[in-house]
């Protein structure tokens, strides 16, 4: 049957995904996109007749094809026999519905399905993965992936960055973070707050589930670091910023932390104050308004203090680079070899920017 992605979910990561591989599904070797819409809605039928249009394949529950055939769409699968079908399975539904499809239908397609991706909210679905962080602690045997969040993107990065310059010898102490996250996504209609919402530190060694979850993903790798997240939520819907202070063993300067970050190709910088700016520019020079960074780094803001510490700015792309690392997933598992799956990554190339 070729190569099947099929993707669960129509939200804020599931629509720009499926719209992602059917714009490139030529160009990246996939023969298939099929998604799961979950409710027959009206207001949702022109996102999934435009879904179709680029060429993806409706999936909908059994129990819900009339309803969909009413709405005026016409599903092409049954949910469970899009599961079984396909190559590579993508979760991008909200939090707990992961974990609760991989008991429910996963489990039963391990032998036909090669690997099942779910999302941020999905802690425990499989192996924590971030593109440029971990890839090689992703290995065959990998048949869950649990693909890092927006902001725990943006921290993996920027520890990776000052701290991990050189993949042979860190140069890491500790790292601290506040994720300043927007209220809801442009996509969203719920979520309003009239002023700033800041959340418990719930997690006694780590705050947030950030840094428990960027904790996680370097200990793929068997480091253990002493990283510490909080998190509030504003009243915006353009982009989370995050703050970071990072110590290092050695000596730094602001110059050498700035060199750090534009020698990460995943990293773009900015001169940018405003995020409303850096969104902007995803509108005009993005895929559908979308940048895959994996963060922008607001350079005037670098400081560092006692030619260790590192302080700064930067904002999220928010499912920009988590759309990235699903994609890498996913062409990583479709291409074992290292070669065909770097010449793929290399499509989405034109989508990456070093400055915005
Ligand atoms: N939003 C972001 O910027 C962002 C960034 C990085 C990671 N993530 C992660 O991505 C995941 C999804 O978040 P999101 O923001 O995209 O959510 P979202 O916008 O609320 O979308 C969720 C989607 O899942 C569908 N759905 C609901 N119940 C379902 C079920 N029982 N089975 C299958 N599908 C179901 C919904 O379908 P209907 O519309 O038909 O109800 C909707 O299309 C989360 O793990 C989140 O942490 C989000």
């Amino acid at each position: 049957m070729g190569n099947i992605v099929h993707v669960v979910g129509t939200g804020t990561i599931g629509e720009p995904l499926i719209g992602l591989l059917c714009d490139m599904k030529e160009e990246l070797g996939i023969d298939e996109i099929t998604f799961y819409k979950h409710r027959p809605v009206l207001t949702d039928r022109a996102k999934i007749k435009s879904l179709i249009r680029r060429g993806g394949n409706l999936v909908v529950g059994k129990e819900k094809m009339d309803e969909f055939r009413e709405l005026g769409v016409e599903p092409v699968y049954e949910a469970e026999e899009a599961i079984k079908r396909a190559d590579i399975v993508v979760d991008c539904a909200p939090k707990g519905i992961g974990l609760e499809n991989k008991e429910k239908f996963y489990k039963k397609y391990e032998n036909e399905v090669t690997a099942f991706l779910a999302q941020g909210s999905e802690f425990g679905f499989g192996k924590p993965y971030a593109l440029g962080i971990n890839d090689k602690a992703i290995t065959d045997k990998d048949k869950y992936i649990q693909i890092l969040s927006c902001n725990t993107h943006n921290i993996a990065v920027a520890i990776k960055s000052i701290g991990f310059s050189n993949d042979d010898e860190n140069d890491f102490v500790f790292g601290r973070f506040v994720c300043i996250r927007r209220a809801s996504d442009i996509s969203q209609e719920g979520s309003f707050i009239p002023s700033p919402y800041v959340n418990e530190h719930k997690d006694k060694k780590f705050g947030t589930h950030h840094a428990r979850d960027v904790w996680h993903v370097y200990n793929t790798l068997g480091y253990d670091l002493d990283v510490f997240s909080s998190a509030l939520k504003i009243n915006t819907q353009y982009m989370h910023s995050i703050w970071f202070d990072i110590k290092v063993k050695g000596k730094i300067d602001e110059e050498e932390v700035i060199q750090r970050f534009i020698d990460n190709p995943r990293v773009a910088i900015t001169y940018k104050k405003l995020s409303s700016l850096v969104f902007s520019f995803g509108r005009d020079h993005g895929h559908y308004g979308r940048i895959l960074n994996q963060t922008v780094v607001v350079v005037p803001t670098i400081r560092v203090r006692n030619e260790n510490e590192v302080f700064g700015f930067c904002f999220t792309p928010q499912d920009g680079n988590s759309l990235l690392s699903s994609m890498s997933a996913i062409l990583m598992k479709l291409y074992p070899d290292k070669e065909e799956y770097k010449d793929k990554m290399e499509k989405l190339s034109p989508f990456l920017f070093r400055e915005v």
